[in-house]
């Protein structure tokens, strides 16, 4: 009987997914959460064939080079900014990401911290955890509208397009989208959406909220400059990656009122996190979990498992991020 192909698990997933990984491989897991430095992943990829990977992991030319026998790289997430891709297509070396089963828990999320920012959800909690609610005022913890106000989107692939439905059918908003390219026409039409300018998005958006994929042109799309186009009224929600906004200056905007409250899933530097947000009331922080649902976070698992029992018997993957040459 011929050899069994090694696969890497790069961090703890479910242990039926891991069972199913074995029917097929031999399968060597971490030991728990913590992420492998890349030293380490390059010494237990060694004879591995497949990487079962999280999103977090580094996959450069430098890992590349020294795993020789790496042939499938499979992600669990959507995104992919951790990857190489030409890299991975030089050394011979195929990508799958994770998209589509992770779209509408996404945007759920997305709407939750938009709704939580703008009615100041978390900070009701924690005023009245504190023991402070002593009498009804009429301004207590009033925030702002989110039926019937403008969505600004930035990034119109599947997750802004989810978050783009949540808000014309289900509170009536009118939505502005910026996207380098436009969605068609009948994908606009029954969502009333309108493609605008980035500046344009900036100045009308009641409530702003990230779908953007990261790349190095998305690092700081959104900084003390256009945060000034900001209505001071509006909130800003990022679900994207932390590197597109400049945390700092968005502390700032904040702190100085001139933007009224944000929602933050994910940070520049995560997990740790700019101190002056950690400072400010007006702002929800989460940590990363946008598609953190138990069904969904299993199903984005199956779909990696999936590409890699394509990819390693030699067939073609459900969701390939790069091309076989
Ligand atoms: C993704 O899939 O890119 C998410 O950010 C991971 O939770």
């Amino acid at each position: 009987m011929a050899a069994r192909q090694k696969v890497l698990v790069a961090r703890r997933i479910f242990p039926d997914i891991v069972a199913r990984l074995s029917e097929q491989f031999e399968v060597e897991e971490p030991l728990d959460d913590t992420p492998l430095p890349q030293p380490e992943l390059i010494r237990r990829l060694a004879g591995k064939a497949g990487l079962f990977a999280t999103g977090t992991e580094l996959i450069d030319a430098t890992l590349l080079a020294a795993c020789p026998d790496l042939r499938a790289v499979c992600l669990m997430t959507v995104g992919h900014n951790n990857v190489d891709l030409a890299a991975c297509s030089a050394h011979g070396v195929r990508v799958t990401n994770a998209p589509d089963v992770l779209t509408e828990t996404t945007a759920d999320f997305g709407f939750g911290l938009m709704l939580a920012a703008a009615r100041r959800i978390t900070e009701a909690e924690h005023y009245l955890r504190a023991g402070r609610w002593g009498q009804w005022s009429i301004d207590l913890l009033a925030g702002a509208d989110v039926h019937g106000s403008t969505l600004g989107i930035l990034g119109m692939g599947r997750i802004g397009q989810a978050i783009a439905r949540r808000g014309a059918f289900g509170f009536g908003m009118q939505v502005i989208y910026h996207n380098r390219s436009r969605l068609a026409p009948e994908l606009e039409a029954p969502l009333g959406a309108q493609w605008v300018a980035k500046d344009e998005l900036l100045r009308r958006a009641d409530h702003l909220i990230l779908v953007v994929p990261y790349s190095p042109q998305a690092h700081h799309l959104i900084g003390a400059e256009e945060l000034a186009l900001m209505k001071p009224s509006a909130t800003l929600t990022n679900i994207a990656r932390g590197g597109v906004v400049d945390d700092a200056a968005l502390a700032e905007a904040l702190a100085a009122g001139r933007l009224a409250a944000a929602g933050l899933d994910v940070f520049e530097g995560e997990p740790a996190l700019n101190p002056a947000l950690l400072a400010l009331s007006n702002v929800v922080l989460t940590p990363h979990i946008a598609s953190a649902s138990l069904p969904t976070r299993r199903a984005m698992c199956n779909l990696a498992v999936d590409n890699l029992i394509a990819l390693l018997s030699g067939a073609e993957p459900l969701t390939p991020l790069n091309l076989k040459d």
